[in-house]
């Protein structure tokens, strides 16, 4: 991952700022390039109140792992932003280190999945109705936040904004369930429930769940971090899904949910705490898949999905492949990324199987901008049309797993 400021330049800035205990007042760093922020966002009392606070936890100890043959090792807050800005993927193991231990106690047996798609009919409608415009008002009002850092003011505000939007969506189904997953940093994942009509199915297969990212960040936390591609799109790709499903009078057969993590940015620190209590709550998952980055699309190269093909359960990324044959217009490119990627990563790791797809090979993929100001859907590598083939994607993983009561 490329960035526009060398570390040692914003190292020096952040300790200036912090010593002199206000912010200087030409800082370019600060220059907000969106210039219609609502309500009173992205103010300088927000800009300073994440500062000070993000100064302060920046020697806090965390212990990361960095690779699955390596062993885990300490660092500290300001050791992971270092990651982050060498492209390093990480997991922040701190508070999860037994996460998987009970899953081998587990008597769940690996799950096949089908060989061929069968809800063609019941999808048409479906994508019919699919458009960007849901996704570009969306994006819209989730990049206005000036940040959605985790652990930030406006990461919390733009928490409720998602769940607000998603509990309007779903207002008119009784049966759907929105809640809010707490964590102790304040900014909560997400979780939308659609039971079922069958339970007796739903406890043999287990529950099929869609996942984005919700936060955002610059590689230091107090800069501008608009997210609007990581992930931006994977979460309202996934919204769009929910609302075109619902609006063609969708009911699965087993239990369907959208999840949309905190913090994923610091280390998958919300969906390892997810994945932890579906964990102790024995709730078996049937197959979880992520979006994390579905709208960039690299001048001069073919629009493709990308696959992940390490770390992911190896039957799904094949049955994620087929979907993307029966159902979109763009072919499927098997990439890899490493470890710790994505949140997938956390339901992997307690034994459930879990899958990737994003824009494009790794390589091609939106690495200039991601986790920097400049990851804005106003760009020409931007496109709608892309990110709309993922929401055929989650539609029509959702209704061929989850099926159509
Ligand atoms: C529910 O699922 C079970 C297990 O697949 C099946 O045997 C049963 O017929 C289903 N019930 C209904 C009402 O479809």
């Amino acid at each position: 991952m490329k960035l526009t400021l060398a570390p040692p330049v914003v190292v020096a800035f952040a300790f200036a700022a912090a010593s002199a205990n206000c912010l200087p007042a030409q800082q370019p760093f600060f220059s907000n390039s969106q210039p219609d922020l609502p309500n009173g966002l992205g103010t300088s009392h927000s800009i300073f109140s994440s500062l000070t606070s993000s100064l302060s936890s920046l020697f806090a100890p965390r212990l990361v792992q960095t690779a699955s043959d390596e062993d885990p090792y300490w660092t500290t807050e300001l050791g992971k932003h270092f990651l982050l800005y060498r492209g390093k993927k990480f997991m922040d193991i701190t508070d999860h280190q037994e996460l998987g231990s009970l899953s081998s106690t587990r008597t769940f047996s690996a799950p096949s999945f089908p060989k061929e798609v069968k809800y063609k009919k019941e999808l048409k409608p479906a994508f019919d109705e699919i458009s960007d415009k849901g996704p570009r008002k969306h994006l819209e009002s989730f990049t206005a936040f000036r940040t959605r850092y985790y652990k930030s003011e406006t990461g919390r505000q733009s928490q409720k904004w998602l769940l607000k939007t998603v509990q309007d969506i779903a207002s008119e189904k009784k049966e759907i369930t929105v809640k809010e997953f707490p964590h102790s940093w304040g900014q909560n994942t997400v979780i939308l429930h659609v039971p079922g009509r069958n339970k007796t199915l739903t406890e043999s297969r287990g529950v099929t769940i869609l996942g984005a990212h919700q936060d955002s960040t610059n590689f230091f936390p107090f800069l501008a971090a608009p997210g609007s591609d990581d992930d931006g799109s994977g979460t309202v790709t996934i919204i769009e899904a929910l609302r075109v499903l619902l609006k063609s009078g969708w009911q699965p057969e087993s239990d369907v949910e959208w999840h949309w993590y905190s913090a994923e940015e610091g280390g998958l620190l919300g969906s390892q705490e997810v994945a932890a209590s579906y964990e102790q709550a024995n709730t078996k998952v049937y197959a979880m898949l992520q979006q994390d980055m579905t709208a960039f699309v690299k001048a001069g190269t073919e629009e493709v999905v990308g696959i992940v093909g390490d770390f992911v359960d190896a039957s799904l990324a094949e049955f994620v492949t087929l979907l993307v044959k029966a159902y979109l217009d763009i072919p499927p490119v098997e990439t890899k990324i490493g470890y710790a990627a994505s949140d997938h990563a956390s339901w992997s790791k307690i034994g459930a199987p879990s899958a990737f797809a994003i824009e494009a090979t790794y390589q091609n993929s939106n690495l200039q901008r991601i986790h920097t100001s400049s990851d804005r859907f106003d760009i020409p590598e931007y496109s709608f049309p892309h990110l709309l083939q993922f929401v055929r994607l989650s539609t029509a993983f959702a209704v061929e797993l989850g099926g159509w009561a």
